[in-house]
């Protein structure tokens, strides 16, 4: 419905110019979660991104009764997805008899290590997200089958990973053996894509604050996921946010945990390094 909607707004306008209505900028509004935690929402931007100078989170762009939902776990329904992979944390599978708690103890254990994703692995040689590290422990840790990058079980353990490192300022690397696909990533953010012929930046950058018809566009940062989507009532995962933008643009898009998304992923979570990570957080 939503992606109709602003496909035909552009469809009618984007002959003449792209149909962005007027500026409301974002919300002037500060989050406190369960009423000890501290998030910043807004903060410099980092030196290497040219385009923006304040960063926010998507959380100053949504709707007031949005916003307050976050703000305490009883209200905010991604916190059931937290709930579920608590249980799933310590339940044994696998051939190995273990369980992610066998491990790593409590998911407390895990404080920190959101802010860093993606990262460049070592022992493969390549960048990683939190879902390959998790995977990579089902497989080859414990002997279990690989969880689908948008399976309900690896969403909910990714908002589980990401709620213990609430509050704590988002610092993926870009240098050293990251700079490759940041650069990947950068490129992507700044092509156009589909016959809309936009970019990631024609909205997130250029016209963050406008209203694309009822969408108040956000900087599309990515320091809330897993997104508890309203619309769709379930958590949503960052590459499928990426594929939805992509597909709005009429444009083919990537499949989630492509090579492309991964080094997406990557330039878009150094657009918000500074940040508090929110995850799981509330979105239209
Ligand atoms: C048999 C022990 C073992 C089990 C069981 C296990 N892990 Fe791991 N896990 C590890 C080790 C060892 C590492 C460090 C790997 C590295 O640094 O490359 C790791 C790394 C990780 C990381 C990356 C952490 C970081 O700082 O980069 C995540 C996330 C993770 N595990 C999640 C899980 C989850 C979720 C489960 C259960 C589904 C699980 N692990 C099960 C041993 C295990
Ligand atoms: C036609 C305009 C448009 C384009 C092009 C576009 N997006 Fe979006 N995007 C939106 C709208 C509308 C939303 C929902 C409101 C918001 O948060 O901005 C959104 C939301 C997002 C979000 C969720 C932010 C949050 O806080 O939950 C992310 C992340 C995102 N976009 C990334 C991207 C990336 C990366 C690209 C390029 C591949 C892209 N978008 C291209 C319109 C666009």
């Amino acid at each position: 419905m939503k992606n109709q909607k602003i496909l035909g707004l552009i469809g009618l306008t984007a002959a003449c110019s792209i149909g962005f209505g007027a500026i409301a900028g974002p919300a002037d509004d500060s989050l406190v979660i369960n009423g000890e935690t501290e998030i910043v929402t807004k903060t410099t931007a980092p030196a290497y991104i040219d385009g923006l100078s304040e960063i926010y989170s998507g959380w100053h762009f949504r709707e007031a009764d949005t916003r307050v939902m976050q703000a305490d776990d009883f209200d905010n329904p991604g916190m059931l997805g937290v709930e579920a992979a608590k249980d799933v944390w310590s339940e044994v599978d696998g051939s190995e008899g273990k369980a992610c708690a066998s491990c790593h103890d409590d998911p407390a254990s895990m404080a920190g290590v959101r802010t860093q994703m993606p990262k460049f692995n070592e022992a493969k040689g390549t960048m990683y997200t939190m879902e390959m590290y998790i995977n990579d422990c089902r497989t080859e840790r414990m002997g279990a089958e690989a969880w689908g990058w948008d399976d309900s079980d690896m969403i909910n353990m990714t908002a589980l990973i990401s709620s213990v490192s609430r509050g704590l300022p988002m610092s993926v690397a870009v240098d050293g053996p990251a700079a490759p696909f940041w650069e990947q990533g950068k490129e992507m953010y700044y092509t156009r894509y589909g016959q809309l012929e936009l970019s990631c930046a024609n909205c997130h950058e250029d016209n963050y604050g406008n209203y694309i018809r009822a969408d108040h566009l956000s900087q599309g940062q990515i320091n809330g996921f897993p997104v508890y989507r309203l619309k769709s009532a379930d958590l949503s995962s960052i590459h499928n946010r990426f594929k939805g933008c992509i597909r709005d643009t009429r444009a083919e898009t990537f499949k989630p945990g492509s090579p492309e998304f991964i080094a997406l992923e990557l330039y878009v979570a150094s657009r918000g390094n500074g940040l508090s990570v929110e995850g799981p957080s509330v979105r239209n």
